[in-house]
């Protein structure tokens, strides 16, 4: 299915759309081009209309001085840095001198900014708050207290899961596995053997590219655990695929019992033994 892409600035098509913008593109540069053209035109009209003498070398010397003047009357605003760090310009620091001297040399008394001792009682404030809390008080939880009120509430939470019987049969892993003759189960692990595994192992588990299933010889333990295993982690490097993504626990665990299920059925063309005998 083609998934279709609707909007006003695309045609879709990404050749017609990159023509379309470089067009734009050129417009714009030809309008900005045209614009500056006007105003040279203008300029040299205007120009033409009344020319305007050369400015003698006096004339421009006294428009400098005016445009200097001019500078030096504007107030000087502090910067950000100043502001922020309550310095005074260079010019006022001779109001900050202290009355000692040593060797000629003078010190100036440049307060602390006043966000700055915010700050700094702020963490000793802070400190006795935490100190009552968590020492003294003991309202708070420290650390090693935190973690076992978690692992608690991690036991209550597995309990409470666990309860539920759709989560407790993906619970099941290669630890706590258990075989079972159940014919519900066989059947659905049959379901699940069909086509998935069927292509490598044979219709009837006899083996083609992967081992026979239905001997006594396994390459990584013929025990329920083993098999839920393999079939669940698989031998990547050896061509089993692991099948923990697509299938459930206990859809694995169903594969697993179907697999010990065809002990011993000796279907025609079975691949010889591999592995160790069990
Ligand atoms: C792409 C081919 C392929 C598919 C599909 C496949 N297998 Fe396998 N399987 C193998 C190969 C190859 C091995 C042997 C690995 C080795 O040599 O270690 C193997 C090994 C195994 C073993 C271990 C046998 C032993 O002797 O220990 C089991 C059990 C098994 N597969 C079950 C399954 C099941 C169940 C499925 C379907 C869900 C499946 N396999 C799908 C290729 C496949």
């Amino acid at each position: 299915m083609k998934e279709v892409v609707s909007s006003s600035w695309s045609t879709g098509n990404t050749s017609i759309d990159i023509v379309i913008g470089l067009m734009l593109i050129t417009s714009i540069m030809v309008l900005c081009v045209s614009i500056l053209m006007l105003r040279v035109i203008k300029f040299y009209v205007k120009e033409a209309a009344n020319p305007k003498p050369f400015s003698t070398p006096e004339e421009k010397e006294r428009v400098r001085l005016e445009q200097e003047a001019l500078e030096a009357a504007k107030p000087k605003k502090p910067s950000i840095w100043q502001k922020l760090m309550q310095l005074k310009p260079l010019e006022e620091e001779g109001s900050l001198v202290m009355e000692h001297k040593f060797d000629g040399i003078a010190e100036l008394n440049n307060p602390t900014p006043a966000w700055f001792m915010v700050l700094f009682y702020g963490t000793i404030i802070f400190a006795i708050g935490y100190l009552l809390n968590y020492h003294v008080f003991g309202y708070g939880k420290l650390q090693d207290e935190e973690y076992v009120a978690e692992i608690e509430q991690a036991a209550v939470d597995k309990a409470a899961f666990l309860a539920n019987p759709v989560n407790a049969a993906s619970a099941v892993n290669e630890n706590n596995v258990v075989q079972s003759k159940d014919a519900k189960i066989l059947e659905s692990g049959a379901a699940l053997f069909a086509n998935r595994c069927t292509p490598c192992h044979g219709d009837h588990g006899q083996g083609i590219v992967g081992p026979n299933l239905t001997d006594e010889y396994w390459l990584h333990g013929g025990k329920i655990q083993s098999v839920f295993k393999t079939i669940k982690y698989g031998v990547p490097e050896k061509g089993m695929i692991a099948w923990e993504k697509s299938l459930s626990a206990q859809q694995i665990a169903d594969l697993a019992n179907y697999v010990l299920s065809l002990q011993g059925t000796k279907p025609a063309g079975a691949k010889a033994p591999q592995g160790e005998k069990e």
